[in-house]
């Protein structure tokens, strides 16, 4: 590897592979070289607000021109000033008067098997229809819908609904809890509820309307509730609250003009985690969403007229909202959604899709692909993948030997892949190969977006040498940037913007190789990252510190081969014994306060917690012992040595 600052050798990066874009791809690829990327990129960063007032101009319709480009009053953006459009319109309505019309727009697959497929006039009827059932149950422009759904059109047929009146949908994944559905309505004061009686999750009926039913006996502000029959099972529905979707629906017309909303209309609201233990809502708007995820999607994915694109994230996650929906629909793509389990019935599920639709871009998480590497080869080869043409990754870092795995043994050695580096916050894919004009390197996601002006700074702010990690920074606002944690603007400000002053705060560390070439290294905060979903180490404490037999709990990240990473729990008890039992009944204490994916895989017993002498707990140290590892760090300002071997001694 490269010698590459003052003469010290980077340790940590011994991978030195490179993979240029095959030649084909690169021919009839959107982007077709490096020096095409580079002079896009500076084109873009040199003057960014003609950059992107000129494609807003080109690739939105607007029902009034904007002004401005961009109103910078930091932290607080608006984008596209002025400006009148409609996101359900730039998706559906551009398309009616041309070939894509009768094109499909999803390719729908259940669990059991049941298959469907909307065309873009078909969606665009359904979408009509339901935001006049929207307009029915008094939702306006402005009122926030939350939705709490499995993955089925219906979904996305609600998010494009409440776009087109200007309502704000909040969507919540459907692993989590009524609890944690409770604290997010409250949170944004959802007017209605969306649900359906249940969904399927590996032949099994998730039962989403039950746990509806108890989250709205916590959640004053919602007023009715539209269910959808998906599995047909028997469910309560309250007189005058619950209403069925087909009910509604037969009633509706289908004559729903999109309304010209201004360009910062709220569009979503979308929950995750930060390092305290309250979910933030993060914002996102109209116009600056709609061109960034329309523009992304067609640079990362190269998009093409009879591309079958599938996307495997759940829409309960902004990979879902943006490139499940949004970004793929604006550009008349057509989009594959999928309900259920990868391993259901069987282990080839995936594999099998592709097949049978002959998908051709193939975007999902490293562990996802950890998943599958374990299954076993088989699945895969047995399989026609060949109408495969680009794979992308997203959600945490891939290690060089999964991704290997992946070019080789599903992309057959000839697709490339793009390793998408973004987040919640931001909207769109902030740092990814372009498929045919970056060579890629396994682990690194490359370089940025058009726009996108990355920096590495050490904690003072000022940028690191090449080759050092720092924390990453975002130099530039974008128009997919998040415009506000709802209801919160000293969050916002604080947790993204005062840490280095004029710069948005990731909360990643990363680093810049001698090639310009980005490697993310993992939190900088209080997040951990389990199988790509965010989870903060607070939120998981509180959970079990509101368990009346627990007195204090630490929660960790610890290193996991398939999940990235795991929780690990350190509890002290308040009263009671230490026993299996317990530790079973905290664990189910934690899936009812938040929901399945932030069950710690260990709880731990212990007399006390080590912390430094101001009273912070050393989660240093209880990553190591998690992790099996003897405690190396620096540990003299330990409160109290012997927690020390006592917690060696408490492993399960
Ligand atoms: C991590 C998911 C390395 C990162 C779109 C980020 C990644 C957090 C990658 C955001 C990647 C996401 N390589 N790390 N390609 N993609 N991350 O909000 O820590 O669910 O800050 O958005 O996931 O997670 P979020």
């Amino acid at each position: 590897m490269a010698n590459e600052s003052g003469g010290r050798i980077d340790t940590v990066m011994h991978e030195s592979r490179l993979f240029p874009p095959p030649t084909e791809f690169a021919a009839s690829a959107l982007v077709g070289s490096l020096a095409e990327y580079e002079a896009l990129w500076r084109r873009s960063t040199d003057d960014a607000e003609t950059f992107w007032g000129e494609l807003a101009k080109n690739e939105l319709h607007w029902f009034e021109p904007f002004g401005e480009v961009l109103r910078w009053n930091e932290p607080f953006a608006e984008w596209f000033v002025g400006g009148k459009t409609n996101l359900s319109y730039n998706c559906l309505d551009v398309h009616l008067d041309t070939p894509r019309r009768d094109k499909t727009a999803i390719i729908w697959e259940g669990e059991p098997g049941d298959q469907r497929r909307l065309s873009y006039a078909e969606l665009h009827e359904e979408v009509c229809k339901f935001a006049n059932v929207l307009r029915s149950l008094g939702v306006g422009t402005g009122d926030v819908v939350s939705i709490y759904m499995p993955m089925v059109p219906e979904l996305a047929i609600a998010m494009l609904a409440c776009a087109r009146i200007g309502a704000v949908h909040s969507i919540i994944f459907g692993g989590f809890s009524a609890t944690a559905i409770a604290d997010r309505n409250n949170d944004a004061k959802a007017k209605l509820q969306i649900t359906a009686d249940a969904g399927w999750r590996r032949g099994k009926q998730l039962p989403l309307k039950e746990t509806v039913d108890a989250a709205l006996e916590e959640s004053p502000t919602v007023e009715k509730c539209v269910v959808l029959r998906r599995v047909g099972c028997d469910v309560t529905m309250r007189e005058g609250r619950d209403f069925w979707w087909d009910e509604l629906m037969a009633e509706a017309s289908d004559d729903c003009p999109a309304e010209a909303l201004d360009s910062e209309t709220p569009l979503f609201i979308l929950y995750t985690s930060g390092s305290t233990g309250k979910p933030k809502g993060i914002k996102h708007t109209t116009a600056g969403y709609n061109l960034y995820t329309k523009m992304t999607a067609r640079w990362v994915f190269d998009l093409k007229e009879d591309d079958v694109y599938w996307c495997t994230a759940d829409i309960g996650w902004i990979t879902g909202h943006s490139y499940v929906v949004y970004g793929m629909l604006a550009n008349g793509a057509t989009t594959l959604m999928y309900e259920g389990a990868p391993n259901a019935p069987d282990e080839g599920r995936f594999w099998e899709i592709i097949e049978r639709y002959g998908v051709t871009i193939f975007y999902t998480a490293p562990t996802a692909i950890r998943a599958f590497m374990k299954w076993g080869d088989d699945w895969v080869t047995k399989r026609d993948l060949s109408s495969l043409r680009l794979l992308g990754t997203v959600g945490e870092g891939i290690n060089p030997e999964a991704w290997i795995w992946y070019h080789k043994t599903v992309g057959g050695e000839r697709c490339p892949i793009v390793d998408t580096w973004w987040q919640t916050e931001t909207g769109g894919i902030m740092m990814s190969p372009l498929p045919g004009a970056i060579p890629t390197k396994p682990g690194s996601c490359t370089k940025p977006m058009p726009g996108i002006v990355p920096q590495i700074v050490s904690e003072d702010g000022t940028p690191v040498d090449t080759g050092f990690g720092g924390m990453l920074v975002i130099a530039k606002p974008w128009p997919g940037m998040l415009r506000g944690i709802w209801g919160d603007n000293d969050r916002y400000r604080k947790q993204y913007w005062e840490e280095v002053p004029g710069k948005y705060l990731t909360g990643d560390n990363a680093r810049c190789d001698a090639d310009g070439y980005y490697w993310i290294m993992g939190r900088i905060d209080d997040v951990i990252n389990v199988s790509g979903h965010r989870l903060s180490t607070i939120e998981v404490e509180s959970a079990l510190v509101s368990h009346p037999a627990v007195a204090e709990a630490a929660a960790i990240g610890r290193h996991d081969e398939l999940k990235g990473q795991a929780v690990a729990a350190f509890v002290t008890l308040r009263s009671g014994e230490a026993s299996e039992e317990l530790r079973q009944e905290l664990k189910h204490h934690v899936r009812e306060e938040i929901g399945a994916m932030a069950v710690p895989d260990d709880v731990r017993f212990t007399n006390s917690l080590p912390k430094t002498r101001s009273g912070k707990i050393m989660r240093r140290l209880l990553r190591d012992i998690a992790e099996g590892k003897e405690s190396v760090g620096d540990t003299t300002t330990l409160e109290d040595y012997s927690v020390l071997a006592s917690l060696r001694s408490s492993d399960e």
